[in-house]
């Protein structure tokens, strides 16, 4: 093992283990307001009033007039008000924020607020919505020509729905006005520079006029990386007004339904076979945006990226789409659009192969892009491909080839078995020309006159071990021990912008940054003086430059890889699955700390298998979400896998730190189409085409088909 993976305690650990760790809701509420928000309860309508009752001393009624500069929250598009403009566009729309020192008098004031709304007629249903927020083509090759030659045609559409991130902590945000006017926001969050681009905007104030803090975060998974913004700046507007600090928390309902989950997915396939291959695909990606657009753009760009799988078919064209419907708007969740649209080509890969007669494994490695292929977008994978060695090593792990020939047979009895595979990349970094264009990333260390190192950057520490893993290589690079440095919750008025702490970049891309940072520090190092460097990110020079308006180029640097197989067994009766075995091989480069690493894959691919089997969630015909609490709601726990085992495959990628890639959402991308063709064997070959697939589908699926 390389030394920078050798496992150390989290800089973290202590302080959360032991529950001393200060989360926004733990700071003390003296001469705190609380806030609280009045959501919209109809799905689309004209507000036409709102009757406040009369506020006792000391309470504030905060709505879009309060906005001193723009209600606009600076997200991707300008289409996310602060408080809701004249409509209200989804349930839970805010309209405005109740604050006061009395929790119970605050929500006591908003209950009693008589909101007069003229109801719209919403857009709910995904399927027949056409207002696009986003609309991508691209592709290669000549498709039309293809599918003429073709032996054979196949079509078939697949199905996902939301999925909630579940942090531990929900989410929440506090606005502190300071002397001199500046104002200060902290709480929960991944991206403390979003969110001071957003807080500026909304207070009408240049850079200086206000600061951001991360404070310690329950978690994120893509959650907290534009939802912030929004509470931030509904905070700071109520904070401005009532000129004290306002906190606001949401509670576990309020969380669930209003706040932002993965994109529920529609994605039509269409492929053209020739002498055993597939020559050609036509695809149309649709992603439910919800309301407002927020990070769609960017979700789908990753999800239509990806579309084609990881398999060489000459010929290609995508079409993606996000649509509006008046629901709560989605966001990023890991593995941002990947998981849905490899779902589908998996499953369609394996859906062909059984019609040809083949086994799915065989049919996907026959097809498998190696190094030097063209991308999607016509770029390059400019590194070695290892997923044949992994498919390898997952087989010798679990005896794959085996089981998957002996589940084959018809089988008989309450239980029946059956195991598949999944493979599958996670593009590193940010997608497309973001990293260059858009996020120019600085980082930066500052060396104390006593030697202590301190790490400035704005990645914020979510669970994924930036708190350790960055000091890690700064003290490797120095040669000094691991307690010398340190990197604190970032504050933008202390920081400089290193970028969102999103795309599995943060290890890989400032990583590196503060790799390069500690080398020029060693250099210059003199004892007893106070010293700073600073490193600025670079754009590669292999890259073949990504071109968003054309869809062309390398979207990706590098690829994180994938192999997984799920072993399942299927209670007949009761429509239960149990897994028996969930088997990862994940390759991420060189682990910054091998069980931060494998924390990561275990989580992520539980994830995985919870989006594919029990995470449902839906709204109502009035665009009320209905499974809006952990009752509802099922995630899984730790009892819900007895057997997950995870590896890791270390392919180098010789731009990232020692050779680390991205990490953090490969492990969640890939497990629902696994799951599902081990459930489709269990159950005799049938097809299947939507996640998540429930004991309550299966038993309609044995009622159907009489298995
Ligand atoms: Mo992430 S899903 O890129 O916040």
């Amino acid at each position: 093992m390389e030394k920078i993976s050798q496992s150390v305690v989290k800089k973290d650990h202590a302080p959360k283990i032991s529950g001393r760790s200060i989360y926004v809701a733990d700071y003390p509420s003296e001469g705190v307001l609380c806030g609280k928000i009045l959501h919209s309860k109809v799905a689309r309508a004209r507000i036409k009033g709102v009757d406040v009752p009369e506020l006792p001393e000391g309470y504030f009624y905060v709505d879009a007039r309060d906005v001193p500069g723009d209600n606009n929250v600076n997200i991707v598009l300008d289409d996310t008000p602060v408080f809701c403009r004249e409509t209200v566009e989804y349930i839970g729309e805010p309209i405005a924020m109740i604050c006061g020192p009395d929790p119970a008098k605050v929500e006591e004031i908003r209950d009693a607020c008589i909101v007069n709304y003229e109801e719209l007629e919403p857009v709910l249903d995904f399927r027949s919505a056409d207002e696009k927020f986003f609309d991508y083509n691209f592709g290669h090759g000549d498709v039309d020509k293809a599918f003429k030659e073709a032996d054979k045609v196949y079509e078939e559409e697949f199905e996902t729905g939301y999925q909630e991130q579940g942090y531990l902590e929900t989410q929440g945000m506090m606005a502190e006005p300071e002397e001199g006017g500046r104002m200060f926001v902290h709480g929960s969050a991944q991206c403390a520079y979003y969110i001071h681009g957003a807080v500026k905007r909304v207070l009408g104030c240049d850079s200086d006029g206000v600061h951001i803090l991360q404070d310690v975060t329950g978690g994120g998974f893509g959650g907290k990386e534009a939802f912030p913004s929004i509470l931030g700046c509904e905070v700071a507007v109520a904070a401005r007004k009532c000129n004290k600090p306002v906190r606001c928390v949401f509670d576990r309902r309020e969380d669930m339904e209003y706040t932002s989950k993965r994109h529920p997915s529609l994605c039509h396939y269409k492929a053209a076979v020739k002498d055993g291959r597939v020559t050609a695909l036509d695809i149309d990606v649709k992603f439910n945006a919800g309301a407002y657009s927020t990070l769609s753009a960017v979700v789908l760009q990753r999800g239509i990226i990806a579309s084609p799988g990881i398999y060489n078919v000459p010929n290609v064209r995508v079409h993606g789409w996000a649509v509006k419907t008046n629901t709560t708007p989605c966001g990023a969740y890991r593995g941002f659009g990947g998981p849905q649209t490899f779902f589908a080509i998996e499953m369609l890969m394996d859906h062909i192969a059984a019609d040809l007669g083949k086994d799915s494994l065989e049919f996907k490695e026959a097809h498998l892009v190696k190094e030097g292929d063209v991308t999607s977008t016509n770029g390059k994978y400019h590194f070695p491909v290892p997923v044949k060695d992994m498919i390898e090593e997952i087989d010798k792990a679990c005896d794959y080839r085996k089981k998957r020939a002996e589940y084959k047979k018809p089988q008989s009895g309450r239980y029946r078995r059956g195991i598949g595979m999944s493979m599958y990349f996670h593009g590193a970094g940010f997608t497309g020309s973001g990293e260059r264009d858009l996020i120019k990333a600085v980082a930066k260390l500052r060396k104390y006159k006593d030697g202590r190192v301190e790490v400035l950057a704005s990645n914020g520490e979510i669970g994924q071990g930036v708190r350790t893993t960055f000091p890690k290589i700064v003290a490797n690079e120095l040669d000094i021990p691991l307690d010398r440095v340190f990197y604190d919750h970032p504050d933008t008025a202390r920081v400089p912008d290193s970028g969102p702490t999103v795309a599995s970049r943060s290890l890989m891309v400032v990583g590196e940054l503060l790799r390069r940072a500690a080398i020029k520090l060693k250099e210059q190092w003199a004892d007893g003086e106070e010293q700073e460097v600073e490193e600025r990110f670079k754009e590669p020079d292999f890259l073949i430059p990504f071109y968003l308006d054309k869809f062309e180029g390398d979207a990706y640097p590098t690829y994180a890889w994938a192999v997984n197989a799920i072993e399942l067994e299927i209670d007949t009766y009761t429509g239960r699955a149990k897994v028996l075995g969930a088997y990862g091989n994940f390759d991420v480069g060189t682990p910054a700390d091998y069980n931060i690493v494998l924390g990561q894959m275990e989580g992520g691919f539980l994830q995985g298998i919870g989006y594919a089997s029990i995470e449902k969630m839906e709204y109502d015909n009035k665009g009320r979400i209905r499974n809006n609490s952990y009752s509802d709601y099922l995630m899984p726990t730790t009892k819900d896998v007895p057997n997950l085992k995870c590896m890791l495959h270390v392919e180098k990628y010789p731009e990232g730190p020692y050779g680390a890639k991205g990490a953090g959402e490969l492990p969640l991308v890939g497990a629902t189409s696994a799951y599902l063709e081990a459930v489709e064997q269990a159950l005799g070959g049938v097809k299947l085409n939507h996640a998540p697939f429930t004991a309550e589908d299966t038993l309609a699926v044995i009622e159907k088909e009489g298995v």
